[in-house]
């Protein structure tokens, strides 16, 4: 059987944070945002292995407490200049251990409030799929395309549109490959398997498993995660 192991870049800046520390360090109800993101992933048995990447000039993480993750966790050193690389270098280490068609949830550090059953249900959909599949949130709101002045140009239909969120899973082979083949800048995972011709399956997820970018952000990831597991 497949093993699930979950990947956790976390070698970003967060420039649009405004703060001088990284964004997976920035506290939240008293532990780092990682923390979370790493108790959110371990809390499903099946994901077997928590995979940080941190950037190669990382001075924070020794100084944290990780003992609750001991057994599960592997931390490289071996982030790169864009979340793509970072991931493909994580992978590239990850080779050593685990099989082509074994299952890697990447996940985004700063995504500290995913929901169990969204975790539970993607396993259980991706694992059933070919190809793989990412956690998503129908759009909601009424899309406008700006001009250079900031101006509607244009109404884009929502019918049919969906936010990518993370994780994103799919087998370890195919996802290298794709990642190799797509170049440093996707923003993404799943853009890179589409790039191969393959359509990612996706499993619905709701707003509370926001990615923490802008300072107003950890305010709402502190609430959410108060009633998480209510
Ligand atoms: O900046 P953004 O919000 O897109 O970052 C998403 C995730 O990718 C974060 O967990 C961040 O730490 C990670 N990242 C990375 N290496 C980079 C840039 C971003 O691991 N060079």
């Amino acid at each position: 059987m497949s093993g699930f192991h979950a990947l956790i870049p976390a070698a970003g800046s967060g420039s649009r944070m405004r703060s001088a520390r990284p964004k997976q360090y920035l506290e939240l109800n008293g532990l780092p945002v990682i923390a979370h993101t790493l108790a959110a992933l371990s809390r499903d048995a099946r994901v077997d292995r928590l995979v940080v990447v941190l950037s190669p000039d990382d001075m924070e993480w020794d100084s944290h407490d990780w003992s609750a993750w001991q057994d599960r966790l592997l931390v490289l050193r071996c982030g790169g200049a864009t979340r793509a690389e970072t991931v493909l270098n994580g992978l590239g280490a990850m080779a050593e251990w685990c099989v082509a068609d074994d299952w890697v949830l990447v996940h985004d550090a700063a995504r500290p409030c995913l929901p169990g059953d969204a975790l539970a249900r993607l396993l259980d959909e991706a694992a059933q799929d070919a190809v793989g599949g990412l956690l998503a949130v129908p759009v909601a709101d009424t899309l406008k395309r700006a001009d250079a002045e900031f101006r509607v140009e244009a109404t884009v239909p929502r019918t049919g549109l969906w936010q990518a969120q993370t994780p994103q899973m799919f087998r370890h082979g195919v996802l290298r490959d794709a990642l190799r083949a797509a170049g440093a800048d996707m923003t993404d995972e799943a853009s890179a398997i589409e790039q191969r011709g393959l359509r990612p399956r996706l499993v619905e997820c709701d707003s509370r498993n926001l990615k923490v970018t802008y300072p107003q952000d950890l305010r709402l990831a502190s609430l959410i995660l108060e009633h998480l597991n209510d």
